[in-house]
């Protein structure tokens, strides 16, 4: 998803270093310090607008979220939400996902969202998709023992590559959903903005939820 150029982004991301950073050099470790309350950790890599991080961080207070995005305009809208909204627990890092080993110290995180990730369909990009064997090797760094990493998407080719992906990784997997809508199992599910879109359309949303070993 590519969002067209937010003139004010800038501007708005200056105006609010308590809720952003931007490639932060000494936070790795010390994410706690930004939040009112010590509490277990979540981070959403690939967030786009927000909607999914920041119902769940007004949802359940009981952690703290990252918001982790690449794009400039992308993570713009999601600070305009968090301005309005001013969640003690929602912190944004405006970063690349593959570069999470730099902001993030072992064992800081309890639990990693892929959300619709961009598929990247053509072989020669592989090295590209969020589930991709390097991602998944920062993912087992950051994360704590037992740590969950969770997965939507609308795409069966890139839920089915992450699957053998995972599964070839070592990851254990706890729930697997070809339907998540009209799932019986599922009590509680937050969407994000290209979830209702496709949802809307009537298409299966996928899911999984997976542990280290
Ligand atoms: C298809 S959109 C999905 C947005 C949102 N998660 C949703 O479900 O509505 C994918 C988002 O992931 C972001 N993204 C892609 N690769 C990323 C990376 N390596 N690190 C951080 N964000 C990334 C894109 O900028 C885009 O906003």
């Amino acid at each position: 998803m590519r969002l067209r150029n937010k003139p004010w982004a800038k501007e708005l991301i200056a105006a609010h270093p308590a809720y952003i950073l931007v490639r932060p050099e000494t936070i790795k470790g010390h994410w706690q310090t930004r939040f009112e309350t010590e509490q277990p950790l979540r981070i959403e890599i690939g967030s786009g607008k927000g909607q999914f991080i920041v119902e769940m961080a007004k949802a359940l207070p009981q952690f703290n979220f990252i918001a982790v995005e690449v794009q400039e305009a992308a993570i713009a809208m999601i600070l305009k939400k968090q301005v309005a909204a001013q969640l003690p627990n929602l912190q944004l890092l405006y970063a690349n996902g593959a570069d999470l080993g730099d902001y993030f110290a072992p064992d800081e995180v309890a639990q990693i969202y892929l959300n619709f990730s961009d598929p990247w369909p053509k072989t020669r990009h592989e090295k590209r998709r969020l589930t991709y064997q390097s991602f998944l090797r920062q993912y087992q760094t950051i994360l704590q023992p037992q740590g969950k990493l969770a997965f939507k998407t609308d795409n069966l080719g890139l839920f089915e590559y992450s699957l053998v992906s995972l599964s070839q990784f070592g990851l254990i997997l706890d729930f697997v959903s070809l339907d998540l809508h009209h799932d019986p199992r599922v009590t509680f599910n937050i969407e994000t903005e290209y979830e209702t879109k496709f949802a809307t359309k009537g298409q299966p949303i996928y899911q999984l939820k997976a542990h280290f070993k």
